[in-house]
């Protein structure tokens, strides 16, 4: 299945960068309970490994949205296609993303779960890739940051395919 993967980030540096964040995380929110939401289905695999690495007590949610469809490139349009199964106010959230591209699905994200007065919010990526932004959006943290390349792996789809590959890899066209 992988043959015409080029790896750009192993898994052994992924988990290590998720670790850091983790006890990052913990230390920032001592005493308090951190509401976890993910972006199905990009960031399971970098959500359930951080969660791993949060000491303070964790609860999760998760949305969906349309993003990409089996194209490689942006439809440009956001929809909401599963929202969140708990209200989100006076709590501390943290949005869990697998990649800021264009940035598109982050600023309507952002908007939306803002609105929502949780205590406080802050975005967490797995990867970053600025070259393509085309809205400016806010991030606190990003774990690495890729050039303008379709990257797969720890999460991360081309059609579907490839989610479950454990590093960060480009698709050679
Ligand atoms: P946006 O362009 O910032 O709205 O990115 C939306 C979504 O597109 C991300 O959450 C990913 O699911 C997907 N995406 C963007 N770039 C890549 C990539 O290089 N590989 C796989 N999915 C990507
Ligand atoms: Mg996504």
């Amino acid at each position: 299945m992988a043959q015409n993967i080029e790896v750009m980030i192993t898994e052994h540096d992924i988990n290590d960068k998720i670790a850091r964040l983790g006890m990052k995380i913990s230390k920032e929110y001592e005493g308090k309970t951190v509401h976890l939401i993910g972006v199905l289905k990009g960031s399971v695999f970098f959500m359930c490994e951080l969660a791993k690495h949060i000491t303070v007590p964790v609860t999760m949610d998760f949305m969906m949205v349309s993003s990409y469809g089996k194209s490689m490139t942006s439809s440009g349009e956001v929809k909401i296609v599963k929202d969140l199964d708990e209200p989100i106010e006076g709590r501390e959230v943290i949005l869990v993303e697998d990649i800021v591209d264009s940035g598109n699905t982050l600023s309507v994200l952002r908007g939306v779960l803002e609105a929502r007065k949780p205590s406080s919010f802050q975005v967490v990526t797995l990867l970053d890739k600025p070259d393509r932004r085309e809205v400016e959006v806010k991030v606190e943290y990003s774990c690495f940051t890729v050039p303008d390349e379709f990257v797969v792996g720890y999460g991360l789809d081309f059609a579907q395919r490839y989610r479950n590959l454990p590093y960060i890899g480009i698709v050679k066209k």
